[in-house]
């Protein structure tokens, strides 16, 4: 196994320098896998410029990546230290994940193989699927007691409970996986509609699977401060129009770009672990995929579903005691459905 470790030594005189304020809060090591892809590239650096924990706590980087992988992923931490970031207090890259996740805060677990066009985000499992049982088994063994981790690799809700699974140790809800980006979309999409900033519109949110089977539902929003409930009764837009628009986006960034989206996963990324560590604003919430301990709104136990949830900076928890109408039933249970095959298609491979 490669292990290479980058010198980093300004960064490190520097971080050193401005740790001594007591205004600085300890480095949080955070590892990257699939460093050396497109949605590491873009992500690497915002986390490195203190996108994620804000302008007061430096941040270790461990970039992992397979072995033939490794030299680009080198190339990557020479650019990032040619940009003399004060936070980022040192890099270190490598093949072996015992290595990349030891003592890691935070895992983001990118690298898997994306789509291509034709494919739905499922048809990865196989590929994918071995990839998080690997890792969840390192995080286990080697990461920090209190570590967190996002799963961003498709199809993120079923690597994520691989993951979980393979990890014994760690408790449940440190695990998620990605539903920030649809949540973004769908945001983008009412507001466009409705004629109003994105910073006007509150409680949109993403059930189910990060696929096209999930639900964007606006039932709970408001919207320029009009409840979003009127914007779906508007049937012929909010089925024919708004949920596949959302849940299709992106099929259609991967048919328009060439290949999919990596800038705007990154983007949610960032999103998602802010508001996990920062917390959520009162009266409104973030779409996450979290493990369920429990059944939720017919939601079983034992699935990586997305919801509602509210952070208090520690823990995501599902937004509880919201009606659900019969047309979001079906949609829910649909997208249900289809976490449920996932999880037995992976149970029958001896991944879980
Ligand atoms: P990419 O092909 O550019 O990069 C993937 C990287 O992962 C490669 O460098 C590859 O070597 C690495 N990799 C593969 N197996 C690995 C392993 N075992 N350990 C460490 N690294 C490994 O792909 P990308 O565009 O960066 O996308 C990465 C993943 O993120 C894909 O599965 C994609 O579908 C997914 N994605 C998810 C969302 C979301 O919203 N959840 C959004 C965008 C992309
Ligand atoms: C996305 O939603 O853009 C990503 O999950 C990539 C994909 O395959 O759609």
């Amino acid at each position: 196994m490669v292990e290479l470790r980058r010198g980093c030594d300004r960064q490190r005189l520097v971080a050193a320098a401005v740790s001594t304020l007591s205004t600085m809060k300890p480095p949080m090591t955070v590892t990257v896998t699939g460093a050396a892809g497109m949605c590491g590239y873009s992500l690497l650096f915002r986390a490195a410029a203190g996108a994620m924990f804000g302008e007061d706590t430096p941040v270790r980087l461990r970039l992992l990546e397979v072995p033939q992988a490794v030299r680009v992923a080198e190339g990557v931490a020479m650019e990032l230290e040619d940009c003399a970031f004060p936070l980022l207090a040192d890099i270190e890259v490598s093949d072996d994940p015992l290595v990349g996740f030891r003592d890691c805060d935070l895992a983001l677990l990118v690298g898997a193989w994306p789509r291509r066009v034709g494919q739905e985000r499922a048809d990865l499992l196989n590929a994918n699927g071995h990839i998080f049982a690997t890792q969840g088994q390192a995080i286990n063994e080697v990461a920090a007691d209190d570590v967190r981790a996002v799963v961003v690799g498709n199809p993120c809700n079923t690597n994520a409970l691989i993951a979980a699974i393979n990890a014994p140790d760690v408790p449940r809800d440190r695990w998620s996986a990605l539903t920030r980006l649809d949540h973004n979309r769908a945001v983008t999409r009412i507001a466009q509609h409705a004629g109003v900033s994105v910073s006007e519109v509150h409680r949109v949110a993403i059930w189910g699977n990060h696929s096209a089977a999930q639900y964007p539902n606006l039932m709970h929003a408001t919207i320029g401060g009009r409840p979003g409930a009127e914007y779906a009764a508007d049937r012929r837009w909010f089925r024919g129009e708004f949920i596949p628009d959302v849940a299709e986006r992106g099929a259609r960034v991967l048919e328009v770009r060439g290949t999919s989206s990596q800038a705007s996963a990154a983007d949610a990324t960032i999103d998602h672990v802010r508001d996990w560590y920062f917390g959520t604003e009162p009266g409104d919430w973030m779409s996450a995929a979290i493990w369920t301990d429990r059944e939720y709104y017919g939601v079983p136990a034992g699935l990586v579903c997305s919801f509602p949830v509210t952070s208090d900076g520690e823990r995501l928890s599902v937004v509880e005691g919201l009606e659900i109408d019969e047309l979001s039933r079906a949609y829910i249970d649909r997208s249900v459905t289809e976490l449920i095959e996932e999880r037995d298609a992976v149970r029958a491979l001896g991944l879980i």
